[in-house]
C-alpha cells in the first residue's frame, strides 16, 4: 500500500524545504524525499560557510532567464525583506556584507536549522538518503524509492540544477520534467570562472592578483573584483559576467573604471617624465600593470609618447578584449543558466500549466541570479508561491 500525502517535495535544498514549509504550515500533509544523507547541503556550504542568503535589493533585472518577466510575480509576492523578518524570528544575527549582501554573522547552518525548525511546526516529513526509482503520474502521482512508495495529488521538482556534481548534484529535474512533457532551455553552467589559452595564456603568470576592475559581456557590466587564476579568469567580476558569456564571444575588461576620456593624455600633461608603466602600478597589483605595460608595448615617458599612442592604450585599458576558450564547467558553476522552461509554468504558482498537480521550483527553472544572495532569494520566492498554491 502507497502511504498518502497531499503534496510530495523531491530535494530538501533551499527551494524545497521553503516549499514544504509553506504548505505543511497551511496544514497539507507533506512528504520530502532528499537523495542525500542530510537536507540542505548547498545552503552549508553557501557563502564561505556563512550563507549569502538574500540580496536586499533583490529584483527581476537580477535575473537571466528566456522570460525576464516571469520572476517579477514570484520575487514581489515574497521579498528579500521577507526572508529577512524570518531569519529575525529565529534570532538569527546576520550582517551586511557588500552591495546588499547579506549574510549569518554565525554560520550557514542557522539557516539550515531554521528551514527544518519551519518544516516541523507544518509537521513535514523528511526523508533523507532516499533513491527515487520511479514517478507515475495517473490520477496524482506516485514516487517510487528503494524504500518504498507514495502518492499524492502535488508533485514538486525541487532537485535543483547539476551546478557541482561532486556534491550530488544532478540534471534529474530536466530528465522528470522531460518525462511529463515538458520544454528545458540548454542548461548552461553559470557563475562560473572563465578559462584562457592561445596568446593569453600570459595572464596566468599572474595567477593569484585580483584588482577592481569592471567586466562586460553581451549587454551586463559589473563592477567588482577580477581574479588571474592559473586558468584563466574568476573572481565576482568575471563570475558575474559569465553567466552572460557565450563560447565563441568576446569578455571585455576596464582595467581602470575610475578613470574617463582621454586619461593618458591628461597624465602626459601633468606627468611627462612618467612611464606607462609607472603610471599604472600606481593605480594596480604591481603584476598586472607589468603585464598590461608589456602587452601595450608603450615603453617611453609619457612626453615622449604620441598622443594617438597614448588614447589607443588608453582604450585597451578601458575594454581589454579577452577570448576566454572555454568554462570551467559544471564541476566549478556556482549555478545553472537555463533548465525548466518558463513558458510552461504558471509564474505565479509555479504548477505546470499541462500537468495538472505538477510544480517545479528554485534552480530547477530556468531563473538564474546573479552573484550576492540572489539565487537563494529566487529558491525562497518560488518555494513560497508553491508552497501557497499546493
Ligand atoms: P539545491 O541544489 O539547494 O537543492 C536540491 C536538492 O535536491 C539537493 O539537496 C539534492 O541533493 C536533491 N536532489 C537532487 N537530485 C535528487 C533526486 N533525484 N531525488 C531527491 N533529491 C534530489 N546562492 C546564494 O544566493 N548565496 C550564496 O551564498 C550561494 N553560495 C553558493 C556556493 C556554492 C559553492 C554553490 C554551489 C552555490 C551557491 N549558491 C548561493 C547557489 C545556491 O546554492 C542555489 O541557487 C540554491 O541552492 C538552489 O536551491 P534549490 O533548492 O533549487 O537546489
Amino acid at each position: 500500500m502507497a502511504e498518502a500525502f497531499d503534496a510530495i517535495v523531491l530535494g530538501a535544498g533551499a527551494a524545497g524545504l521553503m516549499c514544504a514549509a509553506r504548505a505543511g504550515q497551511r496544514g497539507r500533509r507533506v512528504l520530502v524525499l532528499e537523495r542525500a544523507e542530510k537536507p540542505g547541503k548547498k545552503i552549508l556550504i553557501s557563502g564561505g560557510g556563512r550563507c549569502n542568503f538574500t540580496n536586499i535589493g533583490a529584483g527581476p533585472a537580477n535575473y537571466l532567464s528566456a522570460n525576464p518577466h516571469f520572476a517579477k510575480s514570484a520575487l514581489a509576492r515574497y521579498t528579500a525583506r521577507d526572508f529577512l523578518e524570518l531569519v529575525e524570528s529565529h534570532g538569527i544575527a546576520w550582517h551586511e556584507k557588500t552591495l546588499g549582501q547579506l549574510f549569518c554573522d554565525g554560520s550557514a547552518k542557522q539557516i539550515v536549522a531554521m528551514l527544518l525548525d519551519e518544516c516541523a511546526k507544518g509537521d513535514v516529513e523528511i526523508r533523507c538518503g532516499e533513491e527515487v526509482v520511479s514517478v507515475e503520474q495517473d490520477d496524482g502521482f506516485t514516487v517510487t524509492t528503494q524504500s518504498g512508495t507514495c502518492r499524492a495529488p502535488s508533485l514538486v521538482i525541487a532537485t535543483g540544477g547539476p551546478s557541482i556534481p561532486k556534491m550530488g548534484a544532478t540534471g534529474y529535474a530536466y530528465e522528470l520534467a522531460r518525462q511529463f512533457g515538458l520544454k528545458i532551455v540548454e542548461p548552461r553552467p553559470a557563475l562560473v570562472p572563465l578559462t584562457l589559452g592561445g596568446e593569453e595564456v600570459l595572464f596566468r603568470d599572474i595567477s593569484g592578483v585580483s584588482a577592481p576592475v569592471a567586466t562586460s559581456a553581451g549587454k551586463a557590466r559589473f563592477a567588482e573584483a577580477a581574479l588571474f587564476t592559473h586558468r584563466g579568469l574568476s573572481g565576482p567580476a568575471i563570475l558575474q559576467a559569465s553567466s552572460y558569456w557565450r563560447p565563441g564571444e568576446p569578455l571585455f575588461i576596464d582595467f581602470l573604471p575610475e578613470e574617463s576620456g582621454d586619461f593618458l593624455l591628461q597624465a602626459k600633461r601633468e606627468t611627462p617624465r612618467a612611464t606607462l608603466r609607472g603610471w599604472l602600478r600606481d593605480r594596480l597589483p604591481a603584476r598586472l600593470a607589468d603585464i598590461l605595460a608589456e602587452r601595450l608595448g608603450l615603453e617611453v615617458e609619457f612626453g615622449n609618447a604620441p598622443d594617438k599612442a597614448l588614447r589607443a592604450a588608453g582604450e585597451r585599458l578601458k575594454r581589454w578584449t579577452f577570448q576566454p576558450n572555454g568554462t570551467e564547467g559544471f564541476a566549478k558553476a556556482e549555478v545553472t543558466v537555463g533548465g525548466i522552461a518558463t513558458a510552461e509554468l504558471s509564474s505565479k504558482t509555479m504548477a505546470a500549466k499541462r500537468v495538472p498537480g505538477l510544480y517545479a521550483i528554485g534552480e530547477a527553472v530556468d531563473v538564474t541570479g546573479w552573484l550576492g544572495g540572489y539565487n537563494f532569494q529566487w529558491a525562497w520566492a518560488s518555494g513560497v508561491a508553491a508552497g501557497e498554491a499546493l
